[in-house]
């Protein structure tokens, strides 16, 4: 061939000018893997205020006045010119657990004079129409001062009261009191709004432990917010990894997760240092993330703290290990256990009488970053003890099995992959990253994963940007969706990293992209959050083989796809991402179409890369549904430009 023509010929391919339109072609009788049905699932940790002043429902600011040791942050005096002081009192704990209590002074207190202590809340405090909140606090004066007191939810000038009711008296001893608090139905919904306690009598008091929930999800006392929760139900969620990432180990060993201190009764749990700039309340604590699980349909992926934390400290194995594995075979226990059991027992004692459904556990979080090289001791340690008493519990490893902190005395059941790419890099790998892991080893669990545009989530410089995600991220995520549900035979469990985000333009932010993002009022899905519904709620049993040709050879593939096929009804269900900004034509060629329908549904979620939601513009980008006609053995489909589309392809 003449040289000037083979270039020709050259720069054609390139762009694609010679090819004809691509084809997917479906054999939908070759069965090459079968979905997992927990395979789209939820992980979350207490980072950017998911839990504190995000998704656990708590209204009130640094409760029990743990935040500051030198000063009530959050809260302030409500005196209106009369004489008062508060402060914090290490000398008046309420218990072993509490320590450290709120003095308010009211000397100034008199009729028609309150004095008083106010709440901003996270953010402010929600008001809205016609709604009942309950509050709580412990208090007790110091003799003089019997109440009553005034509890009250009010505009945060106080010039305005929502709601309030009055406790008639308090004693000497430390009491917990209650208040059910109802708005009107002429209440604006608002969140400039604080919480306040005030009395017009004279005297010392103590408090400690105040609270405020609104209604919560499934009407959960000391529960969850209602629009998260739904957010979340909306994703049919086959698990939650919990408690965390990060947050499971804690900055230092004394930080890690300490599920023990976190159940029962409020009062008893100290709270802890969090990894991500803020103290825990611990008021979201392991039954809490059980019933949150058991709440949105999902079961527990249990990740039990292996004995290193963040700033490099570790335990190593043998001897000193031991309390750490003891601690994790009671915490199975207490998920899994019978009235038998010492930590069933203390379940049920908890409130939650049946067993929860347990399969996967999760030994550490990121064991590739220990320096001290010990994961494939500890693991091993953790791997027997947990195998010994629950043969049936599949576990999982931290760390890839080519990195030089990879077990090797123990075979995982599956390793939990981490991916924190740009969307062009999940386009560019989407093709073939799974299909390139070896299918004689362990599973893999890709517990998180997230695009970002361009700027990486632990550079200063993504703080500046919108907390969650835009288009161009959701075409990434996409085409890492469709890879790893086409490779269902190795991938058995994935989920979204982080999946919450408080947006107020002060909230301490500490990682972008997040899949859902909220305020004190409303919150708000980004374009991947609709993409992961899309999949999760469109799934059949079992992959089918198909092959996409006809694809121009470039870096980035213009089309990646996933089909997957409902056994009892033949139904097929096609997903397509196609991250160019031209329509793609495909030829559709399906052997075994005979039981299709001629009639399918299209889902399209699209939009330019740039576009998203946001709080004030929350369904900016949603999918849509239309119909599609002329279903067959062969047929042709134009999938839009910046798409991810699944079409339903019912049979008769
Ligand atoms: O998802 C944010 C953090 O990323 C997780 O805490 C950690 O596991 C990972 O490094």
């Amino acid at each position: 061939m003449p040289r000037c023509l083979a270039i020709t010929l050259g720069c054609l391919v390139s762009v694609g000018l010679l090819f004809a339109d691509p084809t997917l072609h479906i054999d939908a009788g070759q069965v090459t893997a079968p979905v997992n049905p927990t395979l789209y699932g939820l992980m979350t940790e207490e980072i950017n205020h998911s839990y504190d002043g995000g998704l656990y429902a708590e209204l009130i600011q640094n409760r029990t006045f743990q935040d500051n040791s030198k000063a009530p942050v959050h809260w302030s005096l409500v005196q209106g010119g009369n004489a008062a002081i508060m402060a914090i009192d290490p000398g008046q704990p309420l218990n072993d657990a509490l320590k450290t209590s709120l003095r308010l002074d009211a000397a100034g207190a008199a009729s028609g004079n309150r004095v008083g202590i106010a709440n901003d809340g996270w953010w402010g405090i929600p008001v809205r129409p016609d709604t009942t909140y309950r509050a709580s606090f412990y208090a007790k004066s110091d003799g003089t001062s019997s109440g009553p007191l005034t509890v009250s939810i009010e505009s945060s000038d106080g010039s305005k009261t929502f709601a309030s009711a009055r406790i008639p008296g308090i004693t000497g001893d430390w009491k917990q009191y209650t208040a059910m608090l109802k708005t009107g139905s002429d209440a604006p919904v608002s969140s400039t709004n604080r919480f306040v306690i005030s009395t017009e009598s004279p005297g010392k008091i103590w408090f400690n432990l105040v609270s405020l929930f609104p209604p919560t999800y499934k009407d959960r006392a000391n529960g969850n917010r209602i629009d998260l929760m739904q957010a979340m139900a909306d994703l049919k969620p086959g698990f939650l990894r919990c408690p965390g990432g990060n947050y499971l180990e804690g900055d230092r060993i004394a930080d890690r997760f300490p599920w023990k201190q976190t159940l029962g009764d409020l009062a008893t749990r100290p709270g802890h240092a969090g990894c991500w700039g803020y103290r825990s309340s611990d008021g979201m604590g392991l039954l809490e993330f059980l019933e949150w699980a058991e709440d949105v349909g999902a079961e527990p992926v249990l990740a039990v703290y292996a004995g290193y934390s963040l700033k490099g400290d570790h335990v190593n194995p043998g001897p000193d290990l031991q309390p750490f594995v003891d601690d994790a075979l009671d915490e199975i226990e207490y998920v899994t256990g019978d009235a038998s059991t010492k930590w069933g027992a203390r379940r049920i004692a908890d409130g939650h009488p049946a067993p929860l459904p347990l399969h996967w556990v999760e030994i550490g979080n990121e064991d590739f970053f220990d320096k001290s090289k010990t994961y494939d001791g500890r693991f091993t340690q953790f791997f027997d003890a947990i195998r010994a008493k629950y043969p049936d519990l599949k576990l999982i490893s931290t760390v890839m099995p080519d990195h030089p902190n990879h077990v090797h005395s123990r075979t995982p059941d599956a390793v939990d992959e981490h991916d924190y790419w740009k969307a062009a890099d999940y386009e560019k790998d989407a093709p073939t990253h799974f299909e390139k892991w070896d299918r004689k080893g362990p599973k893999l669990f890709v517990g998180e994963w997230a695009a970002f545009e361009d700027i990486v989530p632990w550079n200063k410089k993504s703080e500046s940007l919108p907390a969650t995600p835009n288009m161009k991220a959701a075409l990434g995520d996409a085409a890492w969706m469709v890879a790893m549900e086409r490779n269902s035979d190795v991938v058995v469990m994935q989920c979204y990293a982080p999946m919450l985000v408080r947006v107020d333009p002060n909230a301490d932010r500490r990682w972008r992209p997040d899949l859902i993002g909220f305020d004190s009022l409303t919150s708000f899905g980004c374009p991947t959050y609709y993409a992961f519904q899309m999949f999760s709620q469109n799934h059949g049993d079992s992959v089918v083989k198909a092959t996409l040709s006809g694809l121009p050879v470039v870096k980035v593939a213009p089309l990646d796809y996933s089909v997957t096929k409902d056994s009892k009804t033949g139904a097929l269900t096609i997903k397509m991402v196609n991250v160019t900004d031209a329509p793609q034509t495909t030829a559709i060629t399906i052997d075994g179409a005979a039981g299709l329908a001629p009639t399918g549904k299209a889902i399209t979620l699209s939009g330019k890369p740039d576009e998203t939601n946001s709080l004030t513009d929350p369904k900016h980008l949603v999918p849509v549904e239309s119909e599609v006609t002329g279903v067959g053995a062969s047929f042709n489909y134009t999938f839009p430009p910046y798409s991810v589309t699944v079409l339903r392809l019912p049979a008769h």
